[in-house]
């Protein structure tokens, strides 16, 4: 969207005008659809209706949409993204798919918000780039933990903070069933049938033989794919927080690549990043800021429990030779709220999303330094 395009008075290519409900069509209809979209949208029915479904199990399909109440049922994306009673598509299908969907929706004329990873290589993202910039409809990665007040909190107690002398990021947590088989009821499709599970395989392993130029080790691929799925959320975090780094220092796998480390080069300091996924049901996730005298550290709880909240922990000196620490969650309510308000915004109010086509790329340019660095173990 250019800045013209934002000047003018927030008509949109589907002519969505703030007020009016945003007909939403999803596309995947899995886990994180029914534990976190499904039930934000639910609470923003004044903002948003969902109108038509698409996965490619036909149980899920007809018992969500039994369940919702929802009858335009497609099991081809193709369908749902040309359906005249949709203004935006909400891609939730496998990482694979959501370059191809992300760009038949743009290509028809919707607004999308996507699931983070947008895309899986960089050839994706800049295709989908172009066609966002030539369609001038709103692409949104959902990146919720950017999204939350509590991390619009500590961005700002982080500017304030004086000059940065380290900064780190964690992410370990335990896999996510260890949680979801304990609090949701998701509706899965053990039947489907095998062709489709191929194929969604040989898809998912070519495209990240291309990110990654040619024949990789198994434990890089791995690294790759963890750095897709959890680590985007972690790295574009550091991004907004702090800014990109000039470059990656160093940057190691272990355990077939379910293990990380790295560092990024920020000039005056370092940030170093670590990460992993094991069995413990818990989820130990932080982006720490270290100043001369206050550090400042947002703390994330899992998103399969809804309305947790996002802690922001201070600690400074007094100036007396003492010490004040603070534990503040500036709001309740749940940061895929957070994320659809803020689409709602962009649509209505013809906004470029922070975490767009172009911010994505630099995760993945990110992760591309990164596993240029990492060797077979
Ligand atoms: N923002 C977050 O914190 C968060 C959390 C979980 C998942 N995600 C992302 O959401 C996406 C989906 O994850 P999930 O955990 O819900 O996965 P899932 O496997 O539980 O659900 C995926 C659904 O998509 C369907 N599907 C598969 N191929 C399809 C196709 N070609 N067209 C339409 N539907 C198709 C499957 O039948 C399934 O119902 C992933 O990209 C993941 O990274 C994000």
């Amino acid at each position: 969207m250019s800045n013209q395009a934002q000047e003018t008075d927030g008509q949109q290519a589907t002519g969505k005008r703030s007020g009016a409900r945003i007909k939403i069509g999803i596309v995947g209809c899995g886990e994180v659809t029914q534990i976190m979209h499904w039930p934000s949208l639910s609470q923003l029915a004044e903002l948003y209706e969902v109108t038509a479904l698409c996965d490619i199990s036909p149980v899920v399909l007809e018992t969500l949409g039994k369940r919702w109440n929802v009858g335009a049922l497609d099991t081809d994306h193709r369908e749902l993204v040309g359906r005249t009673d949709i203004d935006a598509v909400l891609v939730a299908s496998p990482h694979a798919f959501h370059a191809e969907v992300t760009l038949a929706a743009i290509q028809a004329g919707k607004h999308v918000l996507v699931e983070k990873p947008m895309c899986v290589n960089q050839r994706e993202a800049k295709e989908i780039t172009v066609a966002q910039q030539k369609n001038q409809v709103v692409v949104q990665v959902g990146y919720m933990r950017r999204y939350a007040p509590a991390f619009l909190y500590a961005c700002d107690a982080v500017k304030k903070i004086g000059p940065i002398r380290f900064a780190r990021v964690r992410d370990f947590l335990g896999s996510n069933s260890l949680i979801i088989n304990q609090t949701s009821a998701v509706i899965r499709d053990h039947h489907l049938p095998k062709s489709l599970q191929k194929e969604a395989i040989q898809r998912d392993e070519e495209l990240v033989t291309e990110a990654l130029g040619g024949n990789r080790a198994e434990d890089i691929k791995t690294a790759y794919r963890l750095m897709l799925g959890l680590s985007s959320h972690d790295l574009s975090a550091m991004r907004e927080l702090i800014g990109m780094p000039s470059k990656v220092l160093f940057a190691a796998q272990r355990a077939g690549g379910r293990y990380l480390a790295a560092a990024f080069d920020y000039g005056p300091f370092v940030c170093q990043f670590e990460t992993g996924i094991d069995n413990i049901p818990r989820f130990d996730a932080h982006l720490e800021v270290f100043g001369e005298h206050k550090n400042v550290r947002v703390q994330y709880d899992t998103p399969y429990v809804r309305n947790l909240p996002i802690r922001v922990f201070t600690t400074e000196s007094n100036g007396q030779g003492g010490v004040i620490t603070s534990d503040a969650h500036p709001a309740w309510g749940d940061p895929f709220v957070a994320e659809w308000k803020a689409f709602y915004d962009n649509v209505t109010q013809n906004r470029l999303p922070k975490s767009g086509p172009e911010d994505f790329l630099l995760d993945l340019e990110l992760f591309t330094q990164m596993v240029e660095l990492m060797r077979e173990h």
